[in-house]
């Protein structure tokens, strides 16, 4: 293949470019690429019209990145900046919230992509299991520079996606905090053995729309995972719950 000799110069500007650390900024890309929103937001359009769960795989991602990559993000920019600008002011909200129909924010763009791959070990040793309980949710969060109402308000993601059979079977067959029709509905898609990768919306009611259902699933003991209606157990952020149950835009 012949390339042009002004494309050599210009690949190397854009290489050097790349490799400076630089700050996030809502118009990183606006001389390098021009059309880079109109070109993510149409290629993730189509993404999430052929499959709608693509919105919840890529805010997933986006969390698993920023908790389990945290201390090289900390190299360069401080991990509440990663996340919280990257995840709630970032991607996300530029290409898919309006596509969720759920709320917008200014984003902040250039973070450089991470040169290497983390491990089985970072990714278990710093993503919360399904069945963490409400202290150990806020200490893993507190120790990634978020706080408890960051962790409530993050957790409702959960109003998206996902999840299978064998990760939520404990908490709808032995849970005692459970609504018992939620419970029977589940039931019916969980079965006690087997069906271990049988998948199931989070959120029944409205699976990919980006609401509060989730926190007000909470109040009625709905919660399918057991870390989420541990949110709402008597425990020190059920104010919060309650917050953003009355409140769509709150969180
Ligand atoms: C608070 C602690 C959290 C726990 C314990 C947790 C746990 C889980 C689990 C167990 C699943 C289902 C996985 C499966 O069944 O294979 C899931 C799905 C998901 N989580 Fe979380 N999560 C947490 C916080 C978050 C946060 C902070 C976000 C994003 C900001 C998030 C976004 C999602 C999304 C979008 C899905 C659905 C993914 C899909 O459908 O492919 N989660 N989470």
């Amino acid at each position: 293949m012949a390339f042009s000799k002004s494309f050599f110069p210009l690949l190397v500007m854009l290489l050097l470019a790349c490799s400076v650390q630089g700050q996030l900024l809502p118009n990183f890309y606006n001389s390098t690429c021009p059309r880079l929103q109109r070109i993510v937001r149409s290629a993730t359009k189509q993404a999430i019209n052929k499959d709608p769960r693509m919105g919840a795989a890529v805010l997933r991602i986006f969390f698993h990145d920023c908790f389990v990559t945290v201390r090289e993000a900390t190299a360069t920019i401080s991990f509440s900046f990663c996340f919280l600008l990257h995840l709630h002011h970032g991607f996300f909200s530029l290409i898919s919230c309006s596509l969720l129909h759920g709320p917008r924010w200014q984003a902040l763009l250039g973070r450089r992509d991470s040169r290497t791959a983390a491990g089985q070990f970072d990714a278990g040793a710093n993503l919360p299991p399904a069945d963490m309980e409400v202290p150990a949710l806020i200490g893993l969060f507190a120790s990634k520079g978020l706080d408890a109402k960051d962790m409530v308000a993050l957790s409702g993601s959960h109003t998206i996606g996902e999840t299978r059979c064998g990760v939520y079977r404990s908490r709808i067959y032995n849970d005692n905090n459970v609504d018992p029709n939620f419970a029977a509905i589940r039931k019916n898609n969980c079965p006690p053995v087997g069906g271990d990768n049988i998948w199931t919306p989070l959120d029944l009611q409205t699976p990919t729309r980006f609401d509060n259902k989730y926190y007000r699933n909470l109040l009625g003991g709905r919660g399918i995972l057991h870390s989420d209606q541990a949110l709402y157990s008597g425990g020190p952020v059920d104010s919060l719950v309650k917050l953003y149950s009355a409140n769509n835009s709150e969180h």
